[in-house]
């Protein structure tokens, strides 16, 4: 499956790029917004579905295990160096080199792969180059601290852009591709 396999890394920002407050709340990404020229969501439970695996940062985890599992049945591959206890069957741990992880472990395994964050995981996927897309979400909220989508990628990256979507709450999503040159 390896040459169809497809590594994308879908983060939800705000306009100054933070993806996480520091307390941690999440109401933010509930805009109260409108746009009138903009898109309706496609059911969650219908664009879960095409997804073959969703990979993740440990903290990104525990959250989403506090928030309500927005995941489904779909396979899901935590990253951790920690002995954590998987709470459902559909999630597995992996602790190691991305290279091997990537090469070995999903793309032999799955087709589409999403890579949910958080930051810190996204931005090892992006330095070390083993992400095909990316894409963002951005809110229509100004957070003014808190956790960065991206911070010191260390190395400059073409990106291509595939698509933009705006959507009836205010939301535009970026889709771009990393370009393999450059
Ligand atoms: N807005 C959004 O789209 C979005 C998306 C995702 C998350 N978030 C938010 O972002 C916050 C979490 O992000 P974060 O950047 O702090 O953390 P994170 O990326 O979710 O998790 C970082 C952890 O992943 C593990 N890890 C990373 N690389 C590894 C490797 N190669 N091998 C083994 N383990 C590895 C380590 O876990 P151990 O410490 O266990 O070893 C590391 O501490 C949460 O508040 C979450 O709600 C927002």
């Amino acid at each position: 499956m390896t040459d169809m396999s497809k590594v994308t890394i879908h983060m939800v920002s705000s306009l100054d790029f933070f993806i996480a407050k520091k307390d941690g709340s999440v109401s933010w990404l509930q805009s109260s917004d409108s746009y009138e020229k903009g898109a309706t969501y496609e059911d969650a439970q219908e664009f879960v579905k095409r997804i073959d695996c969703f990979v993740m940062g440990s903290r990104t985890y525990e959250h989403a295990l506090t928030l309500g599992w927005p995941y489904g049945d779909v396979p899901t591959i935590v990253l951790s160096h920690r002995a954590l206890r998987a709470d459902r069957e559909s999630v597995e741990f992996y602790s190691g080199d991305l290279h091997k992880f990537v090469n070995d472990r999903l793309k032999p395994n799955y087709k589409n792969i999403w890579v949910v964050g958080g930051a810190m995981l996204a931005r090892e996927f992006i330095r070390l180059r083993l992400a095909d897309d990316i894409v963002i979400s951005i809110m229509p909220i100004i957070l003014g601290d808190g956790i960065r989508f991206v911070d010191e990628i260390e190395r400059e990256q073409d990106l291509h852009l595939k698509d933009v979507t705006a959507y009836k709450d205010g939301m535009v999503e970026l889709s771009y591709e990393i370009r393999k040159t450059g």
